[in-house]
């Protein structure tokens, strides 16, 4: 059983081969970060003529390396949504296409639902229920309670930022370049934490939610009060330890926040595993303070490795493969849909006209 996933809701555009839903035939990215990197951020509508441009050879490549034809393929699994409209149009577009012309089920994926089923790919031991999986990205950070592999309740969301973005916002602020996640977080490994006292946020109502954006403030604040400056042209962000304390204390800050936030809901819940997924979830820290976590609770984390914690698009034809398994096909009529929102109460698969 072949799915042909297709990923384009940001700024990747990808394509992957995956066979039963876990064997990775092959799964190629093609990365815009050089295209958005002068203006710190995706401008959506670069984003969506680079895709143009890739989509097809992206997926060319996808079934060359998987040793296949485009005929062996059994369906096309693609994201839907969330994600940015001109993006999205262009992947969908062309998963249409192909099940149209090669008369194959279309299979139409939740990007965040694609994220969480990377862990699973990999896992080799079978990941126990109820989990409590978290989506830490550049446009998510969000936690869901998964009763079984298949059903997610949405417990908590960021009220604000994402954690990426406040990354990728701080990081531009300091001209460290984009995406900040991974720069920071190399930097943050030879900074001193204790540098800078930020506070975790909290909500009085005790909800299960995020808020990064007063972290992101108050991160800015410090860096205008100096004496950090921007890095100057040709500067090595490393010689620099005022930018490596404050990095170091940002990170801490964001990644206790999602800690306790998990730790509290995980004890509430007797949960009996921890996912972590999204492009966040490639952060050291992170990584070492949820396995700290869970030792500590006597249940598994599961990351994904570092390919699949970033938008890819394997983790969408594995996600497509559960679908296709449930026999939820769409049919050529299928729109994108920018507010997608994976488990929440009342939130139905609506379809939006854009065209
Ligand atoms: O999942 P993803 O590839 O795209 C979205 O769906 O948003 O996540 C990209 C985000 C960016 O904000 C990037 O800065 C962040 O993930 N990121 C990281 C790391 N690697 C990527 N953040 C912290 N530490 C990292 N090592
Ligand atoms: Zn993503």
């Amino acid at each position: 059983m072949l799915i042909l996933g297709i990923e384009s809701s940001c700024d990747e555009t990808s394509a992957a081969v995956v066979e039963d839903g876990r064997r990775i035939l092959s799964n190629v990215v093609a990365s815009q970060d050089e295209i958005h990197r002068p203006y710190g951020g995706v401008v959506p509508e670069l984003a969506s003529r680079q895709h143009l441009t890739q989509i097809g050879p992206v997926v060319d490549s996808a079934l060359a390396r998987a040793g296949i034809e485009l005929d062996a393929i059994d369906a096309v699994a693609v994201t839907q949504g969330p994600g940015l409209i001109g993006s999205l149009l262009v992947g969908l577009s062309f998963a249409k296409s192909i099940a149209f012309a090669r008369d194959v089920p279309l299979l139409a994926v939740d990007h965040l639902e694609g994220h969480i089923r990377a862990a699973y790919i990999e896992s080799s031991e079978p990941i126990g229920h109820p989990a409590l999986s978290l989506v830490v990205s550049g446009g998510h950070t969000s936690l869901f309670l998964m009763k079984e592999a298949s059903s997610y309740e949405l417990i908590g969301k960021t009220r604000d930022d994402a954690a990426g973005e406040a990354y990728d916002k701080v990081a531009k602020r300091l001209g460290l370049g984009y995406p900040g996640g991974p720069i920071l977080d190399r930097l943050a490994a030879l900074g001193d934490a204790s540098a800078h006292s930020f506070t975790v946020s909290k909500f009085s109502d005790g909800s299960e939610d995020f808020s990064f954006s007063g972290l992101k403030s108050a991160v800015l604040r410090a860096i205008q009060k100096g004496p950090i400056e921007r890095l100057r042209e040709g500067e090595a962000p490393d010689e620099r330890g005022d930018i490596c304390d404050l990095a170091a204390a940002f990170q801490r800050t964001v990644v206790r926040t999602l800690l306790m936030r998990v730790e509290r809901a995980a004890k509430r819940l007797r949960v009996r595993a921890i996912v972590v997924s999204g492009g966040v979830a490639a952060n050291r820290e992170l990584r070492v303070s949820f396995g700290e976590l869970a030792r500590r609770l006597e249940i598994p984390a599961i990351f994904p490795s570092l390919e699949l914690s970033t938008d890819n698009a394997a983790m969408i034809a594995a996600a497509g493969y559960a679908k296709y398994q449930r026999k939820e096909f769409s049919d050529l009529g299928l729109e994108p849909d920018v507010e997608l929102r994976l488990g929440e109460a009342g939130a139905l698969r609506r379809s939006r006209r854009y065209l």
